[in-house]
């Protein structure tokens, strides 16, 4: 069966609206994929800083990370959930992405530039908005950010399933977007 990993970034966890949007979406797949769950949460994420980039360049990288890495770079299919933070996505996303961007693993290189080495074909981003600003808004720098990373990881077209101005509605509208987002994405998993 293919794989399909689902990255859950949503880092309220029970609370989060993104995650109550994103898990039947995943669960509609789970026919069609063998799915591994990361959930960020759980993980424990170093920041890549100095130690960690002169270990990387002399070839050490934790097993753990390296598992990461090639979970990602094998995938067939990506699926990320995640809130909409400080205009862009949780730092433990771009903290887990920035350790999985390894050479020779998620992307490669030749005398020119960087080219990607990963197999999904297909990337799905769910989220959710505090404020009223739509997918691709230039203020909205989640997923220019995936898209720029999926070219380099060499992943396939990125969709977006989001809900929007979730802070500034009712109760009963909050539901509503929740459900509208939910039909929105298991309308595309349906060809997935
Ligand atoms: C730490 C933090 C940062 C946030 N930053 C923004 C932001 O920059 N812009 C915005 O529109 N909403 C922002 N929000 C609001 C969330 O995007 C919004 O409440 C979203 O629905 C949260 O998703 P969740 O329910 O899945 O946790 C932020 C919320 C938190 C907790």
């Amino acid at each position: 069966m293919k794989k399909l990993l689902y990255i859950d970034a949503c880092i309220r966890d029970e609370e989060s609206r993104t995650k109550r949007i994103a898990e039947p979406i995943v669960k509609a797949l789970e026919g069609k994929y063998d799915i591994q769950r990361y959930t960020l949460n759980d993980m424990n994420l170093s920041i890549v800083q100095k130690d960690l980039v002169k270990e990387r360049n002399s070839g050490i990288i934790n097993p753990m990370v390296m598992t990461w890495a090639e979970t990602v770079r094998d995938a067939d299919r990506i699926v990320i959930a995640a809130p909409f933070w400080d205009m862009s996505i949780p730092a433990a996303l771009k903290n887990f992405l920035e350790l999985c961007s390894i050479l020779d693993v998620t992307f490669k290189t030749n005398d020119k530039t960087c080219y990607g080495n990963c197999r999904a074909e297909k990337m799905l981003f769910i989220t959710t908005r505090g404020m009223d600003i739509p997918t691709g808004d230039v203020r909205e720098q989640a997923t220019s950010y995936l898209k720029a990373l999926s070219w380099l990881w060499g992943i396939g077209p990125l969709q977006v399933v989001a809900a929007q101005n979730m802070d500034y509605a009712s109760a009963a509208e909050i539901e509503e977007k929740i459900g509208v987002a939910i039909q929105e994405g298991l309308a595309i998993v349906n060809d997935f």
